[in-house]
């Protein structure tokens, strides 16, 4: 579960201080997706990098599970997606999941990490290099890969802005169906109001402002 209270993050722009989130409350809940609708340069992914605990605010609070965020909390309660899925092209897929294993320094977790491309449709390719892989199975291999360190809270910037509208779909519908089972928290960014579904809450940023917080209509 993510919390955010009364957050003002600026930055310095020139000689003036450019106010990128204006005292928002935001929150993400278990068992859902939470979209994060709004033009460029609204402060979304100020959002979610303050929420990562990637920037600190200048004031507010941030809350993961009930913990102020911090880098421990970021590598053992967070998965991140991004809109490129950052992979490592020398490596086997398997791989690619066991360097979150290495980074937390835990013994590599072969099974896991089979387990995790199952549950995003991967089965079967974790020896492989994938040589030319889709965008779509670049984001299904980063999402298991988000996974690895059993987050509490997923956060994913424009995860899908560079897919096609049909790989959009699955990968928006892969991420909630393991939000909703595994009882994740997940704050999904995006343009594109076609992936939001009647069961996500939807919240709107406008000029580093929270402008609405409501169930999802569509
Ligand atoms: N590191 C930074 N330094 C200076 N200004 C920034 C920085 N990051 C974001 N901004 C500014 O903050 C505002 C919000 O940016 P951002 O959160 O990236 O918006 P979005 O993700 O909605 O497009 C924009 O005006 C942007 O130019
Ligand atoms: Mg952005």
């Amino acid at each position: 579960m993510l919390s955010m209270k009364n957050v003002t993050v600026t930055f310095q722009d020139g000689q003036e201080r450019l106010t990128a989130l204006d005292n928002i409350n935001f929150e993400a809940a278990p068992g859902h997706l939470t979209f994060i609708l709004g033009e460029s340069g609204s402060g979304k992914s100020t959002l979610l990098s303050a929420a990562a605990g990637l920037l600190t605010p200048d004031s507010g609070e941030v809350l993961v599970s009930g913990t102020p965020v911090s880098d421990k909390i970021r590598l053992e309660k967070i998965g991140m997606i991004f809109q490129q899925a950052n992979l490592i092209g020398a490596l086997s897929v398997r791989d690619q999941l066991l360097v979150t294993d290495h980074i937390l320094g835990v013994t590599p977790r072969r099974e896991r990490a089979d387990e995790l491309l199952c549950a995003v449709g991967l089965d079967g390719l974790g020896d492989r290099r994938m040589q030319q892989p889709s965008g779509g199975q670049r984001q299904r291999v980063g999402i298991a890969r988000a996974l690895m360190g059993d987050p509490a809270l997923i956060l994913a910037d424009e995860p899908t802005a560079a897919l096609d509208s049909e790989r959009s779909h699955e990968i928006v519908s892969l991420l909630r169906t393991l939000v909703t089972e595994r009882g994740m928290a997940g704050a999904f960014v995006t343009h594109d109001r076609s992936l939001i579904s009647t069961e996500d809450r939807v919240v709107r940023v406008r000029d580093g402002r929270v402008t609405a917080d409501e169930p999802a209509r569509v």
